[in-house]
């Protein structure tokens, strides 16, 4: 049967796992198998009323007149920038602290990627950085809100839209984050979101979607993620496009896990919130959240001295953690070309950062065991010597 698998409850004994799937699919299981049924009767697998009815929710939910389901985040930024007209001879400006495939799609477009250095706090881009990047070649720039935090979209906005540029948010992490009450990816001239399974809002499988308020970008798009076909024909091509359609059965799963995104979200914020009350104090620095912002903590990122000691330790203690990213992009050999400059404040942050266990159905004794672990390994914050 669909979904039947091994169930794992985790006690206060037991490991604490990084993120925990099962637990937070449980609950929604016949829902999901009934989303399957439907599918399965209706022979409808590739676009349809499944996709047609996601979309519209997506679009309503982050606030946007169109969204459009492809087949992943990737694809969702190398589609839009390919909507935009970008390809050789452009160069698109990106954080190098990010996940790879914002830099994956630039190149894919033929564009050059002009990575920037983040915010020594937020490990954020920042309107600064952006700007002093832009030049005569700049074609567009992205913006990823990272970790489930909202990067200064408002302000690289007006200061790209004074220069005729666009702005591509990578909200792949950031599903349902606010900046001043406005959702993450519906500043730019659109916003790109994965649905991998991990993801706030995640399918059974790949998905990805766009979110833009212009319809003629929409139309290119919905095209160009279907092998460039004329509207309303299946064998006239009015421009060269791909393959990458979101499914009907993931879009069939995500309607199911949409209408829990908030409590899931305000769960993560929970969390934080009391990472931050149990660390308070140690040699442990969670990331910060830009102000007026309401991040949906996709990644919980602390920093520490030894990284790798103390995720030894945690580990030897059941608990499982992450790093995101360990290289940034512009060090990685595929880019390795493309860096101008060493980005120092992203350089030093790839060695101390550690993503600590986040998932909505964490419980406080899971929470409990993590910060003590930490604090057995990272110790107290040394008092700081005040001049006289
Ligand atoms: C910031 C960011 N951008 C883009 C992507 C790419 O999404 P996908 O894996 O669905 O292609 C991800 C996914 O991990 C991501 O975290």
């Amino acid at each position: 049967m669909l979904l039947e698998q091994p169930r794992r409850r985790t006690r206060a004994a037991e490991p604490v796992p990084f993120v925990d799937l099962d637990a937070l699919h449980e609950p929604l299981t016949e829902e999901l198998e009934r989303a399957w049924s439907r599918v399965l009767q209706s022979r409808s697998f590739i676009g349809g009323f499944e996709v047609a009815a996601f979309e519209q929710d997506w679009a309503e939910y982050c606030g946007t007149k169109h969204a459009i389901g492809v087949g992943n985040g990737t694809d969702a930024i190398t589609l839009t920038l390919r909507a935009l007209g970008i390809g050789p001879g452009d160069e698109v400006i990106l954080p190098t602290n990010t996940f790879v495939a914002t830099a994956e799609a630039i190149v894919l477009t033929g564009a050059r990627p002009r990575f920037v250095d983040v915010d020594p706090q937020t490990l954020l881009v920042t309107t600064e950085h952006v700007e002093a990047a832009m030049n005569e070649r700049t074609a567009a720039v992205i913006i990823v809100h990272l970790y489930g935090n909202v990067a200064d979209a408002e302000a690289i906005v007006d200061a790209a839209a004074r220069r005729g540029i666009p702005v591509i948010e990578d909200a792949a992490q950031a599903h349902g984050a606010t900046l001043r009450g406005r959702r993450a990816g519906s500043f730019g001239v659109a916003g790109c979101f994965s649905f991998y399974p991990a993801k706030n809002l995640g399918a059974l499988g790949d998905g990805g979607a766009v979110i833009t308020n212009d319809g003629e970008l929409a139309d290119r798009l919905r095209s160009a993620a279907n092998h460039g076909r004329a509207h309303g024909s299946w064998y006239e091509h009015d421009a060269l496009g791909t393959n990458s359609r979101l499914d009907a059965l993931q879009a069939a799963f995500l309607a199911v896990k949409l209408p829990h995104l908030d409590g899931w979200n305000a769960s993560r914020r929970n969390i934080a919130r009391m990472y931050r009350k149990l660390l308070l104090g140690t040699q442990c620095e969670i990331v910060r959240e830009p102000d007026e912002t309401e991040g949906v903590h996709h990644l919980l990122v602390a920093r520490v001295a030894d990284r790798d000691r103390v995720r030894d330790l945690l580990r030897g203690r059941g608990i499982e953690t992450g790093v995101h990213y360990p290289v940034p992009c512009h060090m990685q050999p595929p880019f390795a070309g493309f860096a101008d400059e060493p980005l120092t404040v992203a350089e030093r942050a790839a060695s101390e950062i550690v993503s600590l266990p986040m998932f909505p159905t964490m419980s406080p004794t899971q929470m409990e065991r993590v910060a003590l672990a930490l604090r057995d390994a990272v110790g107290a914050k040394k008092p700081s010597r005040r001049r006289r």
